[in-house]
């Protein structure tokens, strides 16, 4: 999911080595991206180019597969058995998220180990919204309908961003975010239409989500080194406070619905501006919690790095396989 805040850490990158590229080169391949015709692997491409996409794609898959872990925590919880079959599939498609943005990265020249080295190893980032924790059933309601829908929000236009494989998955990708919005938005129907606990725990639920969900878009545009070459260059085509501003005018109606308070005295439908005005987020946070010190945090890289150790006999035992057949294929 989950990429804005991790692209502002992309535009250094970006800055890197131009000069060095071969002009020709690197005119055709402008002017390439420039008519949004896609990229793909055995195309040329600038050096930092293609490091600010394994950086960004990279971080990407490490959300989608640390985003497992919060609702993972509720599997064994589900209420009912269509629930439980629901959340199995939901966090399953994330985990398939994962692969599909683990492969798209290798077709850059990163391994798979490599890029799990470093987010085991804490140098690479993922998104800060899996740093907080899941309290209550009410919570997978309300990651589905608000984290998954600003996935949605941040995935939508990188469906036609410049490199191909990186695009096509997102497409995919998509399609299934907005199954997992609607999943969420159902559980928190259910609840707001339930007894007064049910009501109160979805009416908490957002009061935690909220603020979170909104910094998933990264730092304000006069704080994030928006480069003229990452929009010249396709990597983003929407700046951070235009994607949350769309999600805070799709949400709010859909919590009105829902009877559900949103939790900021200063938000206000704007005639004039024909927006939400909302208030100020705690920017703070949103820094403390990218330099690892959300709330569960630490919980989150322990439960990866012991799914990555108790998994090697599964890895070792297919690379055995494979190399068997390998050699049996090549015996006939
Ligand atoms: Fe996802
Ligand atoms: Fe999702």
């Amino acid at each position: 999911m989950y990429t804005t805040e991790l692209k502002e850490r992309n535009q250094a990158v970006q800055g890197l080595s131009l000069e060095r590229e071969d002009p020709e080169r690197l005119a055709a391949f402008e002017a390439r991206v420039a008519a949004d015709d896609f990229i793909e692997p055995k195309d040329w491409m600038p050096e930092a180019y293609r490091k600010t996409l394994i950086r960004q794609i990279s971080q990407h898959a490490h959300s989608e597969s640390v985003g497992m872990l919060p609702e993972g925590n509720w599997i064994t919880r589900a209420p009912n058995l269509r629930r439980k079959a629901i959340l199995l599939a939901k966090v399953q498609d994330e985990g398939g998220h994962g692969l599909y943005l683990y492969a798209a990265a290798e077709t850059l020249g990163i391994t798979r180990e490599e890029m799990i080295e470093a987010l085991h190893s804490g140098r690479a980032k993922y998104s800060t919204i899996f740093n907080y924790p899941t309290l209550t059933w009410a919570d997978i309601g309300a990651i589905g309908w608000l984290v998954d829908g600003a996935a949605i929000m941040n995935q939508v236009p990188l469906q036609r961003t410049s490199y191909g494989p990186y695009a096509r998955a997102m497409v995919r990708i998509c399609k299934e975010e907005s199954f997992h919005q609607r999943q969420g938005y159902e559980i928190m129907m259910t609840l707001a239409n339930g007894t007064d606990a049910q009501k109160r725990m979805a009416q908490d639920a957002l009061d935690r989500w909220w603020w979170p969900s909104l910094m998933m878009f990264g730092p304000p545009d006069e704080n994030s080194p928006n480069t003229a070459q990452s929009v010249r260059w396709r990597i983003k085509r929407e700046t951070n406070d235009e994607l949350r501003q769309k999600f805070v005018d799709v949400t709010v109606p859909q919590a009105d619905a829902l009877g559900l308070v949103v939790p900021d005295p200063k938000l206000k439908w704007n005639e004039e501006r024909g927006h939400y005005d909302f208030g100020d987020i705690d920017w703070d946070e949103f820094y403390a919690v990218v330099r690892g010190e959300g709330p569960v945090a630490k919980e989150r890289m322990t439960a990866r790095v012991k799914a990555w150790e108790d998994g090697k006999w599964v890895r070792d035992a297919a690379a055995a396989h494979a190399e068997k057949r390998g050699m049996r294929i090549a015996a006939e």
